[in-house]
């Protein structure tokens, strides 16, 4: 048998799971959703989920891969038996369906990359409606769409080595550099504290009981960590046995809540700062940022398009290293299942993934619709996680942890919170957000 490729080391596999977990839902997702009336009791709900529902699924996640070294289409089987293959479909088709829209997204962002560069900001509200357009509407978005998945395909057909990890080691130290450098440029603007105020501070206790806040924190917490969809199943199964994954899983999740925080530092003191901006919002939800900060941006002439550019250059190599993880699930899944090559898994998963991100592109409600729907699957698929390891293949999860020298008590807390807090928390997230969509 071939031997299966390996991380050259232990931080190529950390910087390519924060790779993952750091993407749009970052820079765009998370600013977007504390600003939907949730505020401070929306930040605070989704790092409660993060810490107390998503790290022990996070690591068991892990386990699952590095376990049984197959792609997250077996692995559940071999973990547990033949009952488990609908789990493997599930990550499949949710990482398929997510990169569908995902990729619509990216075009959008390298479109605005473009555009700011090239043609510059838009400085009226006029204007920053035409901009959308132009960015948004129309054959760019198939051509953003197209330029997004040609990069993610022509990464992951380099494989785990060579593409991948390749990637991630220069771009995540770059992409944390700029995100601080861009947060302390934000902080010195007039209306700084205001934006962080609205962020961050905003307290409204009666938010703890509203159903839309409490979607939006579980759908953060799971779509920003890239979990419940078997990614790190995928990435893991490359995994040497002694990393230690409760370590790697506090790092990976360390690194990406801060990202969301510092992205949401840059980008609500600039609305806050510009008024032509705070006009331009409230149009189309997920257009926010990309004609808000551009047309804020805008009255700082030369500076202001330079940030533009940084920014969306940024969140675009963000976008990237979140959409390669997203395509090595089925890609590797078919290699695994049907023994192709890595080229035909590629070509075939990235024309199955552009077609049907097609409605996608025609109409960003599907896109919204898409992605609210998507969020409901990687808590389903968190839910078995949990279920799966930490009942079904609970010797697994023991083994391998004792494995690579994590303390005992770790690991008796990590077992604790898997059996008993994560499913019933996270079948109750999945419940209300149904409710709420419903
Ligand atoms: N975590 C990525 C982001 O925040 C998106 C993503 C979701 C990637 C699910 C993979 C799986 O942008």
């Amino acid at each position: 048998m071939e031997m299966r490729e390996q991380w050259r080391s232990r931080w190529g596999f950390v910087l390519a799971a924060a790779g993952s977990a750091v993407g749009l839902g970052n820079l765009w997702g998370f600013a977007y959703k504390a600003s939907q009336g949730g505020g401070a009791v929306f930040l605070l709900l989704y790092v409660l989920i993060v810490l107390l529902v998503c790290l022990p699924v996070l690591v068991s996640e892990m386990v699952l891969g590095r376990s049984t070294g197959k792609s997250p289409l077996l692995a559940p089987i071999a973990a547990a038996g033949s009952a488990w293959q609908p789990m493997g479909w599930v990550f499949v088709f949710a990482s398929c369906g997510i990169l569908a829209f995902y990729a619509v997204l990216m075009g959008w962002t390298a479109d605005t990359f473009f555009h700011s560069l090239f043609f510059g900001l838009p400085g009226t509200l006029d204007e920053a409606n035409e901009f959308v357009g132009s960015v948004s509407t129309g054959s760019s978005v198939f051509l953003g769409q197209l330029f997004s998945l040609f990069l993610t395909a022509s990464v992951v057909v380099a494989g785990i080595r060579g593409g991948i990890e390749r990637l991630a080691r220069w771009s995540m130290p770059l992409l944390f550099a700029l995100v601080i450098i861009l947060a302390i440029w934000a902080a010195t603007l007039p209306g700084a504290i205001a934006g962080y105020q609205e962020f961050l501070f905003k307290v409204d206790f009666s938010q703890f009981s509203n159903l839309k806040t409490i979607r939006l924190a579980f759908g953060q917490a799971f779509f920003s960590l890239s979990l419940g969809i078997g990614i790190m199943v995928a990435y893991a199964s490359y995994l040497d046995k002694r990393s230690p994954l409760p370590k790697e899983a506090v790092l990976i999740s360390s690194l990406d809540t801060s990202v969301g925080i510092l992205a949401g530092m840059v980008t609500f003191p600039i609305l806050m700062s510009f008024p032509v901006a705070k006009d331009a919002l409230g149009e189309s939800f997920v257009k926010t940022l990309f004609v808000a900060l551009p047309t804020g941006l805008s009255s700082l002439g030369l500076l202001g398009q330079l940030v533009a550019v940084l920014f969306f250059g940024l969140a675009f190599i963000a976008a990237l290293t979140s959409s390669i993880s997203l395509l090595e699930v089925p890609v590797s899944s078919l290699i695994d299942r049907f023994g192709w090559t890595r080229d035909k898994a590629v070509i075939f998963s990235s024309v199955f993934i552009f077609l049907i991100g097609i409605p996608a592109a025609l109409s960003d409600k599907v896109l919204g619709n898409m992605a609210s729907f998507l969020d409901l699957l990687l808590l389903l698929g968190g839910f078995l996680i949990a279920i799966l390891i930490g009942w079904f293949a609970s010797r697994v999860f023991d083994e391998d942890l004792a494995g690579c020298n994590s303390s005992f008590r770790g690991r008796r807390y990590l077992k604790f919170m898997l059996r008993w807090v994560s499913p019933p928390v996270i079948a109750f997230g999945l419940i209300v957000s149904l409710i709420d969509l419903l």
